[in-house]
């Protein structure tokens, strides 16, 4: 059925009332549009007690895709909607006067549609509704709502009144009328918010006739429903209408214009961002009723600035407000911001219209490796000069300056020499620092591969740039080197003169020279007891050695032995000779003259000391008495002979 024929169908109940339905709310209908049928469905029932299951009737929805059903959704609990439309009682209800919920459908593109269902009981043994009378010689434009003497409660449907309604005001909306017309004159007068309460006025009621009135024009998002009393009593107080309730709802007119919620509104989005990204979402109220196209907003970009690299950078899910990437091409480094004019517009992007700005910051993602200057460095360094710097290679790197997609880092590539060499990344972290190894020697030129990243990842695939670098070593003469360093031999001090002691030498680290190392004693020989073979580095016994000499420290003789290459350099060893001890010092009493008396002579202590180390120290006394001996008291130099004296 088409729409236009529905609408009649529901003109014939409520006659009068509805023409003013329809003459202010339906839309043109455009080729194939989605949606309900109808905005409203009305399901009339002739008793309250519905059982679940009892079918009331069918909404219609009309998919243009023509899948041939829909799902349905219904907001009262107490109804359901099968696939085609259905409408049946999904657990049993009692129906007082009238059931309004809403159902709402979705198109195959995921669009949700609502409309409302009026459940009516009709059931006149009950319940009593307005009659609407045509009277034979009065245009039909505003409901005729009757009075009627009957004790019963009154259910009448709501008036319907649009918002924003252009005058002469006031503006006929109803007419009620009493049976007791037709007996006597009856006073009319309504009572409520918008009659003689605050709006006051806002309603009037012809005291005589009972046409109602509006007086100025409604708006719905001040006020939405009104609810009156309406009273007619006789003139002359005989008889007296029972109140009946007037409920007047305002019709939702598109008066409002979609609001932004900000202005500007501010987003980001990192530059490496992939395609259909959504990075913020625009949001746009409207005051208009909700669920209507009065309210339903639509979001659109109307333009991009700047417009590059391409003019339709971003997208808008004009239903969500969701901005979206839509094309590659984002770059922080050339195009740092966008802003985008938005629209809002209502009636599904074809009503009223605002517009806003959103600012979009694009951030930086680390899409630029960072770049050596040069393909292939040279750089020369002197052998063994530890830890210096040999080169310096400086990179350069889009992003943005000290964010560690900015900073970088480096690696010297597969085989480096033996790890000889090290990498690091300069303070200022665009650069990279060869240092130098320990030694040279093995080579005298050094070819590397290094590598620069960034200390973070790579947003997206990016080529590594590489550089070669080339190490020219200049050879610089080392001196001989004494191997070990420091050598310790023991020897008894009383070697011959002349003795082989050992051989010490030194090697050149030149070996790429093919240098002779000749041996020399060094000052720091400074008893003289040593000779070296200036040739082969055999060390002799130069003079007789003592451990008890003052150049000796802890039995032990220190010798700096040298080595010159042809260049000539030095090297140094040491050669510590530790001296064995010979019992060659003979033990000496220290009192050089006692006295002893001939008569009641008394014993005397002497005491001896001997420089021979602690195995040669201990002395045992020899008795000389003047018996034994016929020199009494002679000097103790002369008695003591070597021999008297025994180690233990
Ligand atoms: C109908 O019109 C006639 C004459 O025009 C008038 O006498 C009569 O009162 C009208 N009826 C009503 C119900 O207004
Ligand atoms: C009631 O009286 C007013 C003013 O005289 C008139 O405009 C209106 O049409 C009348 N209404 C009815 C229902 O006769
Ligand atoms: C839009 O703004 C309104 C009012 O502030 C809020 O109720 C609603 O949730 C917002 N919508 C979105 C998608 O943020
Ligand atoms: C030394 O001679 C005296 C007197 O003859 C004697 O008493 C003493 O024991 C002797 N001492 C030693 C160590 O022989």
């Amino acid at each position: 059925i088409p729409p236009a024929a529905k609408k009649i169908k529901w003109c014939f109940f409520f006659s009068l009332f509805l023409l003013q339905v329809l003459s202010s709310s339906f839309a043109e209908q455009t080729p194939c549009l989605n949606g309900f049928d109808s905005e409203v469905f009305t399901f009339k029932v002739d008793r309250p007690y519905l059982h679940r299951g009892r079918k009331l009737g069918r909404v219609l929805f009309n998919d243009c895709a023509g899948r041939g059903y829909n799902i349905y959704s219904s907001t009262d609990q107490h109804f359901q909607v099968d696939i085609d439309g259905t409408v049946e009682l999904k657990t049993q209800l009692t129906l007082h006067k009238v059931q309004e919920f809403s159902v709402h459908a979705w198109d195959s593109e995921g669009m949700r549609y609502t409309a409302s269902v009026r459940v009516e009981n009709v059931d006149k043994t009950n319940h009593h509704y307005a009659q609407l009378e045509e009277t034979k010689n009065r245009s039909i434009n505003v409901p005729l709502l009757k009075l009627s003497r009957t004790k019963r409660s009154w259910v009448i449907p709501p008036l319907n009144v649009p918002e924003n309604q252009r005058g002469p005001f006031p503006k006929e909306i109803a007419v009620l009328k009493t049976d007791y017309v037709k007996e006597t004159k009856m006073i009319y007068s309504i009572r409520g918010e918008g009659a003689d309460q605050p709006p006051m006025g806002l309603f009037t009621i012809n005291k005589n006739n009972g046409s109602l009135y509006v007086t100025k024009p409604l708006d719905r998002e001040i006020k939405d429903k009104y609810v009156l009393m309406a009273h007619a009593v006789a003139a002359d107080g005989e008889v007296t209408e029972k109140p009946m309730e007037i409920i007047i709802t305002v019709i939702d007119a598109n008066d409002n214009k979609p609001v932004f919620t900000q202005n500007p509104f501010l987003g980001s989005v990192p530059e490496a961002s992939p395609q259909e990204f959504e990075f913020m979402i625009v949001n746009a109220t409207d005051a208009d009723e909700p669920e209507t196209d009065n309210a339903d907003v639509r979001y659109t970009i109307i333009s991009q600035d700047p417009p590059q690299p391409n003019p339709n950078m971003f997208i808008i899910n004009s239903i969500t407000g969701g901005i979206r990437v839509n094309s590659d091409g984002l770059d922080r480094e050339n195009y740092p911001e966008y802003t985008l004019l938005i629209q809002a517009a209502d009636m599904m992007g074809n009503g009223l219209v605002t517009t806003g700005t959103a600012v979009i910051t694009v951030t930086d993602s680390n899409d630029h490796a960072p770049q050596f200057e040069k393909t292939t460095y040279t750089a020369s360094v002197p052998e063994n000069k530890v830890g210096a710097v040999v080169v310096k290679l400086p990179v350069t790197d889009g992003d943005e300056p000290q964010s560690p997609a900015w900073m970088a880092k480096f690696k010297i590539s597969g085989v480096n020499n033996g790890g000889f060499f090290s990498i690091s990344t300069g303070p200022n972290k665009q650069e990279g620092i060869i240092t130098a190894p320990l030694d040279f020697e093995q080579n005298n030129k050094y070819t590397l591969l290094v590598i620069t990243e960034n200390e973070v990842p790579f947003a997206k695939p990016l080529p590594t740039s590489t550089a070669t670098v080339i190490v020219n070593v200049q050879d610089v003469n080392e001196a001989p080197v004494f191997d070990p360093v420091e050598q310790i031999i023991s020897k008894p001090e009383d070697l011959e003169v002349g003795t082989e002691l050992t051989v010490y030498t030194a090697t050149d680290p030149d070996t790429a020279r093919a240098q002779t190392v000749t041996y020399r004693i060094s000052s720091e020989d400074r008893a003289g007891w040593v000779s070296v073979d200036r040739d082969t580095g055999l060390i002799r016994v130069k003079s007789s050695m003592d451990r008890e000499s003052p150049f000796v420290k802890d039995d032990k003789y220190k010798v700096l032995i040298l080595a010159v290459d042809n260049v000539p350099a030095t090297g140094t060893g040491t050669l510590v000779i530790e001296l064995e001890d010979v019992n060659d010092n003979a033990p000496v009493v220290e009192e050089r003259e006692i006295k002893v008396c001939n008569k009641d002579s008394v014993p005397v202590s002497l005491s001896a000391t001997d420089k021979d180390g602690p195995r040669f120290l201990s002395s045992k006394w020899t008795n000389f008495s003047s018996k034994q001996n016929q020199v009494l008291f002679p000097m103790f130099p002369a008695i003591f002979k070597k021999d008297v004296f025994q180690t233990d």
